[in-house]
């Protein structure tokens, strides 16, 4: 994955925890000499290292490594850093969801050989929408747990998460039914 995703860990860990506890979880992951860069391609392995390694020196579960990073990726990354293209994605969190299946096209003019997820919505009503998650990648349905949950911070809008179906073969698939109160 690009690097602006191992930056991401970065800050999440550095801003929670401090550079000492940064540069420690890097040197244990056997990244101490990289200086992560945003535009460079990284191998898969490096973030999950990065975020595995996170949880053992922070003693944590990794699903709460992976549900903060999907939360500070919305809430930090995404809002303060590509502000206008999450503004480009729509005015609250329905038309957001709504959106969702095109918003990583818009990311590949910046990050052309990104591998994104890609996405599907079925609208149930006006509150509910059922979210279908398709990724390359095994591991990271935390992940998406967590940026659920920063689109609901974002988007000040308090919602129910039911994670309805969760399959892991050569790809993960994962149905969450979003109901927005
Ligand atoms: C401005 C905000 C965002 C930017 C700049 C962005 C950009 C990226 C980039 C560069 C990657 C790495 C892909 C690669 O290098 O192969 C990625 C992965 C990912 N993105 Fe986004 N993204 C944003 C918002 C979102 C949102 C709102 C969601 C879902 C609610 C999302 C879901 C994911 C997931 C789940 C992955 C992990 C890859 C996978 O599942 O296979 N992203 N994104």
């Amino acid at each position: 994955m690009y690097g602006l995703v191992n930056q991401g860990i970065q800050g999440l860990i550095i801003e929670n925890y401090g550079s000492a506890i940064w540069e420690k979880i890097k040197a244990k992951a056997g990244y101490e000499d990289v200086t992560f860069l945003a535009s460079h391609l990284y191998d898969d392995s490096v973030t999950f290292s990065l975020a595995t390694t996170a949880a053992e020196v922070l003693d944590i579960s990794l699903e709460n490594v992976l549900k903060a990073f999907g939360k500070y990726w919305v809430l930090n990354i995404g809002k303060e850093k590509y502000g206008t293209l999450m503004k480009s994605g729509g005015d609250n969190i329905i038309q957001f969801l709504k959106n969702l299946p095109n918003f990583h096209s818009r990311v590949m003019l910046i990050y052309p050989n990104a591998q994104p997820p890609e996405f599907k919505v079925d609208v149930i009503n006006e509150n509910t929408i059922h979210l279908h998650y398709y990724s390359s990648r095994i591991g990271l349905t935390d992940f998406m747990f967590g940026l659920i949950d920063g689109l609901s911070e974002f988007f000040d809008a308090p919602c129910s998460v039911n994670h309805l179906n969760h399959s892991e073969t050569e790809i993960t698939y994962d149905l969450f039914e979003i109901i927005v109160h």
